[in-house]
């Protein structure tokens, strides 16, 4: 089927060789080595998760969501080890969209390069919205500053904010509590101080804006520039992180860990898509794979490096945090760290708002490096128009596509709200890295070759099974459960029972084709934390995907440089 045509490794490196073919491609400038990227990818995972979305999931999860913290980074240990093959074999910028296109095909390829403006572009809404409120705080508590409540928040916060405000206050003012009522009462202002446009309220996210065109800039005019701005936004946020951790152990109070699930393992995984988020990021320096001196050996090398940090820094984060307060006081925390510091240490707060800060700019950063190289790599095999690889002859960046992103992503900062497009960056990154995953066991043998990363070969024949029969055994009440209801099932079991379904499949599959253990466990690993996710933001997905498919089918398989070959 055409649909599925294939992309030879040796036509994609050609083609990322020849470039623009105008005359005035200059080439990205490779200048990337293994500290760099390290950096670069500590810069991509280090940010709004840890510093934001990690409340709920404490909240939800208890001190047992630090279980969460390791197994999504064994998870993504093994999309790092598959990512990292790719990347030995496929050095250029397409990231997990040119690996699918060697492996899967034209068709897979395109919904992976649409899933991945999920995890990109639409990620960094979510991070440019969480600085926002970071800056704020810090204009606010530090410097004593009070931007106009209407210019912070998108139109549909301010709204529901609004209309929840006023029902609570005639209905229930009795039983609300005086924090309550002011933060009903603060909402309630905001609203009625908000310029009108035509009769209706005008609110937006001014500060999220700007930090995104400032960003990109940074972007557009050079990766040189970007390296060394993310080099010390990493050095600052990882010391303050380790300043965290070793201040907070002063006021643990080991209570608070027992229970140490409170609403069961089920509650732990209401967090999949927090703590999945915070993960989200190593995968991002992939992208810089043609700025980078050796990528076949440092690309590698700096994945699994900057994952390896991360995790131990935030299993050690997430039992400080439950540790010094009641997993109980989380509800509704969007700033946890700078919360439980609060009353405790006022100064330390201050200082984990300025990290909040910088770790969040240096997030925006690297995706927003990240994005415009995928669009030039989808462009350069014509599934998109050709100015998107265009590269600026001086700055050596990939120009048109960098605007494009900052344009996409500001817009979406001024007006979006959060909630649900964590879900969706979550959704869309689990997809890329199962496919990934999937794609090493579709590579065609490889010997092993100095300087380029292999997965070791574990025969995955007698392993899989067994951790299908254990992980069924664990789950049987559950799948008891599912079954039973399947008529009145809600869609999270009917996933679930999917789940179980491919896994089956998979675990036959490697029976019969002797599959190397580390891909298929982060197929089936990432397929887990993807049927966790709250069924409506799949039904968000799938139109996402669908609108991706009619793109594709408008313009991409009819432009396609492998449209005409044989
Ligand atoms: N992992 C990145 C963050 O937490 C996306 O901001």
């Amino acid at each position: 089927m055409s649909i599925l045509r294939k992309k030879k490794i040796e036509n994609i490196l050609k083609d990322a060789a020849e470039g623009y073919g105008d005359g005035h491609n200059a080439g990205l400038k490779k200048i990337l080595g293994v500290k760099d990227l390290t950096f670069l990818g500590i810069a991509a995972v280090v940010g709004a998760g840890i510093f934001s979305t990690i409340g709920g999931a404490a909240f939800n999860g208890g001190p047992g969501v630090s279980i969460l913290f390791i197994i999504t980074a064994i998870t993504c240990g093994f999309s790092a080890l598959c990512y990292a093959e790719f990347a030995s074999r496929v050095p250029v910028s397409g990231s997990a969209y040119t690996y699918s296109y060697v492996s899967f095909g034209e068709v897979v390829a395109w919904i992976i390069g649409w899933a991945l403006i999920l995890e990109y572009a639409i990620g960094n809404i979510v991070v440019a919205i969480s600085w926002s409120g970071y800056f704020n705080n810090l204009l606010e508590h530090v410097f004593n500053i009070h931007l106009p409540d209407w210019m912070l928040v998108d139109p549909q916060t301010a709204i529901q904010a609004f209309n929840k405000a006023t029902a609570e206050l005639q209905q229930n003012a009795a039983n609300l509590s005086p924090k309550e009522i002011a933060s009903y009462q603060f909402a309630i202002k905001a609203y009625n101080e908000a310029p009108r446009f035509g009769g209706a309220p005008v609110f937006f996210n001014l500060p999220a804006f700007v930090i995104v065109c400032l960003v990109t800039w940074l972007a557009y005019i050079g990766i040189k520039e970007s390296k060394q701005s993310a080099n010390y936004m990493v050095i600052f946020k990882i010391a303050v992180i380790i300043f965290v951790i070793v201040a907070g152990a002063f006021f643990v109070d080991t209570n608070n860990w027992t229970p140490f699930m409170p609403n069961g393992f089920e509650g732990v995984l209401k967090g999949v898509s927090a703590v999945f988020y915070a993960y989200i990021g190593f995968d991002a320096i992939s992208t810089t794979a043609e700025e980078c001196k050796n990528p076949q050996r440092d690309l590698p090398r700096s994945m699994i490096y900057s994952l390896l940090i991360c995790t131990v820094l935030y299993i050690a984060i997430a039992l400080i945090l439950t540790g010094i307060e009641s997993y109980s006081s989380f509800d509704g925390v969007d700033d946890p760290l700078a919360f439980v510091f609060e009353k405790r240490a006022p100064w330390i707060e201050k200082i984990i708002s300025v990290s909040a800060v910088v770790a969040t700019t240096s997030v925006l950063l690297v995706f927003q490096i990240g994005q415009p190289r995928i669009w030039m790599s989808m462009s350069r095999d014509g599934l998109l128009p050709k100015v998107f690889q265009k590269i600026h002859p001086k700055y050596q960046t990939p120009s048109f596509s960098t605007i494009i992103t900052g344009v996409i992503v500001g817009a979406g900062a001024l007006f979006l709200q959060s909630g649900l497009v964590t879900d969706l960056t979550s959704i869309g990154t689990l997809f890329a890295f199962i496919l990934v995953c999937g794609g090493v066991l579709l590579l065609p043998p490889m010997p092993k070759q100095p300087g380029k990363f292999k997965i070791p070969y574990i025969n995955g024949r007698v392993i899989i099974p067994a951790l299908y029969v254990l992980f069924v055994y664990l789950f049987r009440d559950r799948l008891i459960s599912a079954v039973e209801n399947i008529g009145t099932e809600a869609y999270q079991e009917i996933l679930f029972l999917i789940f179980l379904l491919i896994a089956l499949i998979i675990t036959i599959k490697t029976m019969q084709k002797q599959y190397s253990l580390i891909p298929v466990m982060g197929v089936l690993t990432c397929m887990y934390l993807l049927i966790e996710i709250p069924a409506i933001s799949w039904f968000w997905f799938f139109i996402w995907m669908a609108l991706g498919l009619v793109i594709y089918f408008l313009y991409g398989y009819r432009h396609s440089k492998l449209a005409g070959r044989k």
